[in-house]
């Protein structure tokens, strides 16, 4: 499969022949899904010490700066708000070679914005986007599409063949660098082959492996409804995009891969991004010149991954599903499309009890992949040690966390939170005990299994 990118064009010559060698146009997600033997789990191992540690020469930024793992892969305001000045996410403030057209400081700390040139390094000054970071969960369920690897927001953030094996290359590039003039080998080292093998065993390790199928055996009244609504394609119609609650679309026709479509997010009026006057270039979306379209994330790691779309433009999870009752989305080439499938000729549009029940179904998906990433930790450490028992036992709490979070901010299910509150507890005293460690783990692990029994029926 030919995987020619667009993107990039503009970038250096040399830089260009140096990803092609390396990416050799082989698509090779697909074919990475066997269980994890010894030598897998070794090289998903060394991918995680280059995610977190390696440098590459570079300003001293790591992948991790931006897709730290305590706060799900990705950066929001209020995380950045606790690291130190001299995090080297920051190097645009501190460090006078990348003071101009490399961030816009006063949008990553306001907004969690990141400077991207997508569409090459030729013009630094207007030639830019301004996007979210990602989370790089479930990647494996959300990358493949029959055309080509789909990654980033627009889905075309790989250089070379597309595929996520390549897009580390291009991280490296765009916010590595020392200085603009971005020359390997002296503003930055690339990453080696073993070592984009090793990221991306790391990255496709990351959360759900699979999708979800839908329904599920809700209990929650609202929730319940959400996904009625989320389902029927007369009504939500989030489905045919989002199948399965997932990033792969169906229009009734098969199952068509993580695609991309124009859904008019860079119309929305009152953008905050340009409402503090700074420069945000529109955001043309796959290819160069853009043809307008976005890639379709998964949606059961959103709630707890905002703010929300490639431009984050929406704080809260039920103002992203209020999206699609706007005019932005609804004249959009997307909602038109809808409309004219439709007998009333609508788009989408739902009330705010329909909206709000969405997004409780949202948040309960979202702390059920919590609940389940949490067991798997608790149950990890039951066969670990010292500092990597604590590890585990760190973000177990972290997703605990994550969860109470999510159904508080919906009102929802409060006997859940509270068993949740215990599994919280008991997790921070497990963390510290030498003696009980085991017990109150399996003590932990018992909570949020009531926890989930009260969100979903447990056969
Ligand atoms: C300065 C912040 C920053 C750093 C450092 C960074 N990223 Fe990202 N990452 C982003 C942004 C912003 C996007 C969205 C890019 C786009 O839309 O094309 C992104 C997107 C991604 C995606 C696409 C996810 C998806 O769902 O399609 C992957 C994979 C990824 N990054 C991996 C990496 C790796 C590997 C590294 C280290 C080599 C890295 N990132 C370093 C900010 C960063
Ligand atoms: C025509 C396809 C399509 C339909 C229909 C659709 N979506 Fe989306 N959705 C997308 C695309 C594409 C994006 C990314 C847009 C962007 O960032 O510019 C997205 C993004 C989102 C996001 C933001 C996720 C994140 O991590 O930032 C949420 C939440 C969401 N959709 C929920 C819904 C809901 C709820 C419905 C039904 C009411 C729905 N979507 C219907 C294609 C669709």
């Amino acid at each position: 499969m030919e995987c020619a990118n667009p993107t990039y064009r503009g970038m250096e010559s040399a830089v260009l022949r140096w990803v092609v060698a390396l990416s050799c146009g082989v698509c090779v997600l697909s074919s990475c899904t066997s269980m994890p033997t010894d030598p897998q789990a070794k090289l998903i191992a060394k991918g995680k010490e280059i995610f977190f540690n390696e440098r590459f020469n570079g300003n001293g930024r790591t992948c991790g700066t931006c897709h730290p793992l305590q706060n799900n892969f990705t950066l929001d305001p209020a995380f950045i708000a606790t690291l130190p000045a001299t995090d080297a996410l920051f190097v645009a403030e501190f460090n006078p070679d990348l003071k101009k057209n490399f961030e816009n400081p006063t949008l990553m700390r306001q907004f969690g914005l990141i400077l991207e040139n997508l569409d090459g390094f030729d013009d630094l000054e207007n030639t830019f986007v301004m996007r979210g970071i990602p989370h790089v969960l479930a990647l494996r369920t959300s990358v493949n599409s029959p055309q080509c690897p789909r990654t980033g927001w627009s889905g075309d953030g790989a250089p070379g063949d597309g595929s996520l094996r390549s897009f580390a290359t291009g991280a490296v590039i765009q916010h590595f660098t020392r200085t603009l003039n971005r020359i390997p080998g002296v503003d930055f080292r690339l990453p080696t082959d073993e070592e984009l093998d090793a990221l991306q065993a790391f990255q496709l390790s990351l959360g759900r492996q699979q999708d979800l199928t839908l329904p599920l055996p809700l209990r929650g009244t609202v929730p319940k409804r959400g996904q009625a609504i989320f389902l029927d394609n007369g009504l939500g119609k989030c489905n045919l995009c989002h199948v399965n609650a997932g990033a792969t679309a169906n229009f009734g026709g098969g199952n068509i891969g993580n695609a991309n479509f124009n859904t008019g997010v860079e119309n929305l009026p009152d953008q905050p991004a340009r409402l503090t006057g700074e420069n945000v270039p529109p955001d043309d979306g796959l290819g160069t010149p853009g043809d307008g379209t976005f890639n379709t994330p998964p949606l059961v790691e959103a709630a707890d991954a905002g703010p929300f779309f490639h431009n984050n433009a929406i704080e809260t999870i039920e103002g992203a599903v209020a999206f699609y009752n706007g005019q932005a989305f609804n004249n959009s080439p997307s909602g038109r499309a809808l409309a004219a499938g439709d007998p009333n000729g609508i788009g989408i549009r739902l009330d705010a009890t329909q909206v709000v029940s969405v997004a409780a179904f949202l948040r309960v998906v979202n702390t059920l992949e919590n609940i389940r990433q949490a067991i798997a930790l608790l149950e990890s450490s039951l066969d670990t040690h010292g500092m990597e028992a604590k590890e585990l036992l760190d973000r177990a709490m972290s997703e605990t966390g994550d969860s109470i979070r999510v159904l508080e901010g919906g009102g929802l299910h409060p006997e859940a939170a509270a068993r949740l509150q215990e599994a919280k507890r008991l997790t921070k005293k497990a963390n510290r005990s030498i003696f009980f460690r085991r017990k109150l783990t399996r003590e932990a692990i018992e909570e949020q299994q009531r926890a989930r029994a009260f969100l979903v029926e447990t056969s």
